[in-house]
């Protein structure tokens, strides 16, 4: 394969795999533990979902009532954009819809709402999703999208992983509330991690280590290490990394990691290396290296650097997140793009303090 085929496949291989119903479920009641009517009346727009495939669609039609959801908009990218062709045909919802339109079935994005008993069942539940082909292609950056996302009050996708940092600013520029499923190195992005810092965006509750299963189309090129397909043919790809980022409270950011104190730690500490050597200060950077989330000491006042995996911990009135170490990004948080241990680098860490010591 040329560069070029090389860099589409893998680009499509990022962007065409679905979420479990029941990871969206677990993280959606994090959110309605905290806060049961934080759906509510609110308009709920799923910009990268067709319910054909969406479990996001499915699930917050189907918990519609429940969730008092004042509308849902799902709104699909067009099967000829996609870069890995799902179906070749209509599918039998469409073809058997009056609205079906043999010239926009490949080259239109669709769109899916839910407001009201269509059909008279008195529910309001997937059954009652009315559909029609968008103006455009569904691209969530058009102006046709745009105009959805601004009417909407939350946004909640599984968003093509290629796109994210685009993905996240189109939602930041628009205020809006998010819950969305990306790859844990975006925290570190430069357009992520002023975010996180200003305790404007954080992770979600659900997911914080190991893989998660994705449902993938048919034609999707199975050679990455953990793949399955079920009894009736459905095929899944294990995804190493994966985070939700929300700026919705939940439950979770507000309790403190349990710590001990610098000497505890360095006689009762897990880590041998703990044990071992201490704890130590980078060679020209004036704080202290913490190799591990759970050895964080309780009586250091002076900055400290931590593993990134400490986000999955981290509770922002316990910590102040000061910057980060050990790479450059020119988001005016790299603090270090350097940083050495007696003479050995030393890998990315994040710059924090605490409040109380
Ligand atoms: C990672 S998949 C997730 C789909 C769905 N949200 C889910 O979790 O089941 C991302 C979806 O976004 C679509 N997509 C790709 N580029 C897009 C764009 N520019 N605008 C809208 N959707 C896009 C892809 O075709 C794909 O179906």
């Amino acid at each position: 394969m040329g560069n070029d085929k090389l860099g589409v496949a893998k680009q499509a291989k990022s962007d065409e795999f679905y979420t479990q119903y029941a990871d969206i479920e677990k993280e959606m009641n994090a959110y309605l533990e905290f806060n049961p009517s934080v759906f509510k009346n609110k308009v709920i727009l799923l910009p990268c979902d067709d319910p054909e495939w969406s479990n996001f669609t499915k699930y917050f039609a189907q918990n519609f009532e429940k969730l008092e959801i004042k509308k849902l908009i799902s709104t699909s990218f067009a099967t000829d954009s996609k870069l890995i062709q799902l179906i070749s045909q209509p599918t039998l919802f469409e073809l058997d819809s009056p609205q079906f339109d043999a010239t926009k079935t490949k080259s239109n994005g669709k769109i899916f709402t839910l407001f009201r008993d269509k059909t008279g069942d008195k529910r309001i539940d997937v059954g009652d999703l009315e559909w029609d082909y968008l103006e455009g292609n569904g691209d969530f950056r058009s102006k046709e999208i745009s105009k959805l996302r601004d009417e909407a009050d939350i946004i909640v996708t599984n968003p093509p992983f290629s796109l994210f940092r685009e993905f996240l600013a189109w939602i930041v520029e628009a205020k809006k509330d998010f819950v969305i499923i990306g790859n844990m190195n975006a925290m570190t992005y430069k357009e992520v991690f002023p975010l996180i810092a200003d305790n404007k965006l954080w992770l979600g509750q659900s997911i914080h280590s190991g893989d998660r299963e994705f449902q993938v189309p048919e034609s999707y090129p199975l050679e990455s290490a953990g793949w399955r397909i079920d009894d009736v043919g459905n095929r899944f790809i294990r995804v190493k990394g994966v985070r939700w980022f929300t700026n919705i409270e939940h439950g979770r950011r507000h309790q403190p990691l349990p710590l001990m104190t610098m000497d505890d730690n360095i006689k009762y500490s897990k880590h041998e290396e703990i044990q071992n050597v201490g704890y130590r200060k980078y060679d020209d950077f004036d704080a202290l290296d913490v190799p591990f989330t759970d050895a964080i000491p309780s009586d250091y006042s002076e900055i400290m650097g931590v593993p990134i995996s400490f986000l999955d911990k981290y509770s922002p009135e316990q910590f102040e997140i000061i910057g980060n170490l050990g790479s450059y990004a020119p988001d005016g948080y790299s603090l270090a793009s350097k940083i050495y241990l007696e003479g050995k680098k030393v890998y990315k860490r994040i710059a924090i303090k605490h409040r109380n010591p």
